[in-house]
């Protein structure tokens, strides 16, 4: 904090605003006091320009394209870690030692079954149930099998025998969903394998067809869930640290956290991306119509995959995968055309006067789908793999709100009411 101030006048008196500096540099005026000192709040839809608290764990510049996770590069950590390294450094502060790395495998392990009656849950899904609304019971339920410990369990770190069993459950919970989406037996978690390959084969794996573990997608699928393992205060990880300010325990709150990044603005865009480029394959390649929809102001329609609240340039995530996407499709010998048509749309768009003035450039998903494709993984799973990427981000979250100093305080925003002021009441007979 500085003694820095800035001055707001209102109706002629003036108030001081403290004015507070992030470690790296950025200046935030701290309005908490200003309903009590000026008698108004601030209007801020969609949260725009509001800091909803102070986090270390991670920075991002959406202006430069920098994102890094407790001050490691993201671009560092996806090409030289686990994801279970990144996930151990989000919740603790610090990479891992190798004792501390092979603890947390150890617990991976340990932790990786779900108990047999949460299996039979699954048989009571409708057969086309979303993977997400599945997941996100799921995980609720967790709460009732597994019973979470005190915040002050923790005996290395952030790493508890709830949140252990929280990353490594889910990665289960995620695959038998799509087995008993496609209505074949269970494989069950192998301790031999690591995160990545032990997801892949739980998704893949069966009795009469033995499954393969390429490297190349298991080295993908690392650098995916590494690259959406946090991204501060996002609309589903916001939804977590607001639900778990009510007192929530974890399970439920990341049960809403996972609600929240199904809404395609958020993390099913991915999928909707898959269905942008489907349709504009079906069409003919006639990207201009697509591109031509989403400029037309009248038309809600927008381009998916293009975009974001924060970054005002190319999204350093989006870069690592595009190459992956390259990466993968060529060590396996695919031949996508879903990843000509999107490399040719971002060139136009990229060309394109509307989208260089509004800094709209590929996000995270845009490239993501074409690598999931290759991996054998269904449109429809594409958000629960976001999930299990981003689940670490969560809990760290979670964590620091309910360990932080502000922790006994409920998440509240106020409103401005629009309404009609006041009217006198009108008897039910009297009603037209
Ligand atoms: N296609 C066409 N126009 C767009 C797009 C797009 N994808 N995104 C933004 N715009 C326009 C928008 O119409 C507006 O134009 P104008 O100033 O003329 O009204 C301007 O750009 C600013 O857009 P905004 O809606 O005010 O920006 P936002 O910060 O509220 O929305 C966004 C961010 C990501 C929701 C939005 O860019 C979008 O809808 N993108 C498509 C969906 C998508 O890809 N979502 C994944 C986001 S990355 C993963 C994640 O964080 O979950």
């Amino acid at each position: 904090m500085t003694k820095q101030t800035a001055q707001l006048t209102i109706d002629g008196n003036t108030f001081a605003l403290p004015i507070c500096e992030s470690t790296t540099g950025e200046k935030a005026l701290d309005i908490r006091g200003l309903l009590r000192d000026t008698g108004c709040i601030t209007l801020d839809s969609g949260y725009m320009n509001t800091g909803s608290c102070q986090s270390q764990i991670t920075y991002l510049d959406g202006e430069k394209g920098i994102l890094r996770y407790r001050g490691y590069e993201v671009a560092d950590l996806a090409e030289h870690c686990q994801f279970i390294e990144v996930a151990y450094l989000l919740l603790t502060g610090e990479l891992p030692t190798a004792i501390e790395l092979a603890q947390f495998k150890n617990d991976m392990t340990k932790f990786a079954l779900i108990h047999e009656d949460m299996i039979h849950f699954f048989d009571h899904f409708p057969p086309k149930a979303s993977p997400m609304s599945i997941l996100s019971t799921m995980v609720g339920t967790l709460h009732d099998f597994y019973p979470e410990m005190d915040l002050d369990e923790d005996p290395y770190g952030g790493i508890t025998t709830t949140t252990a069993r929280l990353l490594s459950k889910t990665r289960t919970i995620a695959a038998f969903s799509y087995k008993k989406n496609m209505g074949h037996p269970l494989a069950y978690p192998r301790p031999d394998l690591s995160y990545c390959s032990n997801f892949l084969y739980m998704m893949f794996d069966r009795p009469n067809l033995p499954y393969t573990i390429e490297p190349v997608l298991v080295s993908a699928l690392n650098k995916l869930l590494i690259l959406h393992a946090d991204h501060e205060q996002n609309c589903s990880t916001s939804t977590v640290r607001l639900v778990g300010s009510a007192g929530v325990r974890l399970y439920p709150s990341i049960s809403a956290g996972i609600s929240a990044l199904w809404g395609p603005l958020h993390g099913g865009a991915s999928a909707a991306v898959m269905r942008m480029l489907e349709k504009i394959y079906a069409d003919g390649m006639n990207y201009d119509k697509y591109i031509e929809m989403a400029k037309d102001p009248g038309n809600p329609y927008r381009l998916t995959g293009f975009g974001h609240r924060v970054y005002k340039t190319y999204d350093p995530r989006a870069t690592i995968i595009k190459k992956t996407c390259h990466e993968v499709l060529s060590t396996l010998k695919i031949s996508d055309p879903l990843l000509d048509i999107a490399l040719e749309l971002e060139e136009r768009v990229g060309n394109d006067e509307y989208f260089q003035k509004r800094n709209l450039y590929p996000n995270v998903d845009f490239y993501s789908g074409i690598i999931y494709r290759a991996m054998g993984i269904p449109t429809n799973m594409f958000t629960v793999m976001f999930a299990l990427g981003r689940l670490p981000g969560w809990i760290s979250h979670w964590q620091e709100m309910n360990l932080g100093k502000d922790s006994s305080r409920i998440g509240r925003p106020r409103q401005v009411y629009s309404g009609i002021p006041t009217r006198s009441f009108v008897p039910l007979g009297e009603r037209h």
